[in-house]
């Protein structure tokens, strides 16, 4: 135990919110060390080994813009692992970019996963932490993590619902003395919302636009309610009729539309969750209401949008595609909530 202490001390103990869409590093007593996109830039060679060209940012710039020989993969992308090797070494050089070379000890690392992933990933993910030069790994689960960096108060012995919207998963989960007590998740999230854009333009348009595009359409002028004041985006693509290179206005009014389907599915998994909670579970959340996280918490009006179906009080978590990661970096700094929250595979 003193031991482990003074262990604490001289190494870089470390947080890892592994994300769909993105990763998020913090050192411990130095903050966020690194905030990155959970991408892989990789170029085949002819004999079909695979060499990393980049990870993260540069690797992102890349997805949709690369010749055929280059790939950019997000290994993680609906919330499970569809390749290891390529996560495995994505793990390995975020652990490595933020592990200070001086420091002669291991970091313990924590490493907050989505839901759904099965125990054989767990392993994965725990075993590549461990190859990258942890000493210890420990592994929380994301709605636990959103919760407590949401701020929610997930140990007293009361009800508390989050829901995190991501990239590749939505995790609706209900908190209650340091435990999950229900918890679902469901591959409609941000990438969804993006393709239904995607393929609205192309369906209401005749463009053809990439998912990038899609992603800042929805960033720019999405919306999941009507808006006073409507807002307009000029956008890009190939005309699918001439093939032409073309440029239309888009609306809010027509992400809405475009959003409407990916939001609807949101809308009737955190319905589902309510129909299952607990009764007295259920009188803690109509009194303390619903937060959201993750990035998709910041589509404009979705509280509003989701407060108006489930008739519940809705707020967005401050800073909410930071949440995870500080509830990940919290349970570093607090050794007994550690213990209390990871999980023990
Ligand atoms: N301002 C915004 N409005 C709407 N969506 C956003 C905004 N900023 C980020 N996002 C979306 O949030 C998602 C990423 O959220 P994040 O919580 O980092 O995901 P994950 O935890 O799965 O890595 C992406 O789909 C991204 O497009
Ligand atoms: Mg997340």
């Amino acid at each position: 135990m003193l031991l482990d202490q003074i262990a604490g001390l001289f190494s870089n103990d470390m947080s890892i919110d592994l994300g769909t869409a993105n990763t998020i590093v913090l050192v411990k007593g130095k903050g966020i060390v690194i905030n990155e996109p959970s991408v892989v830039a990789v170029m085949k060679n002819k004999y079909g080994k695979q060499k990393i060209l980049a990870v993260g940012h540069e690797a992102k710039e890349m997805v949709g813009k690369t010749p055929g020989n280059i790939e950019a993969i997000r290994p993680m992308k609906d919330g499970v692992i569809a390749d290891f090797d390529i996560t495995e070494k994505m793990i390995r050089y975020f652990i490595e970019k933020s592990h200070e070379r001086k420091s002669f000890l291991r970091p313990r690392i924590i490493i907050c996963v989505p839901y759904g992933l099965t125990q054989v990933e767990r392993k994965a993910v725990k075993e590549s932490a461990m190859s990258a030069g942890a000493r210890e790994v420990f592994l929380i689960e994301e709605p636990m993590a959103a919760a407590i960096g949401a701020g929610l108060p997930v140990r007293d012995p009361k009800g508390n619902l989050v829901v995190d919207i991501g990239g590749g998963t939505t995790e609706i989960g209900v908190v209650s003395l340091g435990g999950l007590v229900i918890s679902k998740s469901i591959r409609v999230a941000g990438d969804k919302i993006d393709a239904a854009i995607v393929d609205y333009v192309k369906k209401k348009y005749n463009l053809l636009i990439g998912e990038r595009t899609g992603e800042q359409i929805k960033i720019q002028i999405g919306t999941a309610i009507p808006l006073e004041k409507e807002l307009t985006m000029s956008v890009k693509g190939r005309d699918q009729v001439s093939g032409l290179l073309h440029k239309i206005e888009l609306t809010s009014e027509d992400a809405r539309e475009a959003m409407a389907e990916p939001l609807k599915e949101i809308a009737a998994a955190l319905k589902a969750i309510l129909e299952i909670m607990p009764p007295d579970l259920a009188g803690d959340i109509v009194e303390n209401g619903i937060v959201l996280t993750g990035g998709g918490a910041l589509i404009r009006g979705l509280d509003k949008y989701l407060s108006d179906i489930v008739k519940l009080p809705v707020y967005v978590a401050e800073e909410p595609l930071l949440a995870v990661a500080k509830g990940t970096g919290k349970a570093l700094e607090e050794i007994k909530l550690l213990q209390q929250i990871a999980t023990n595979d």
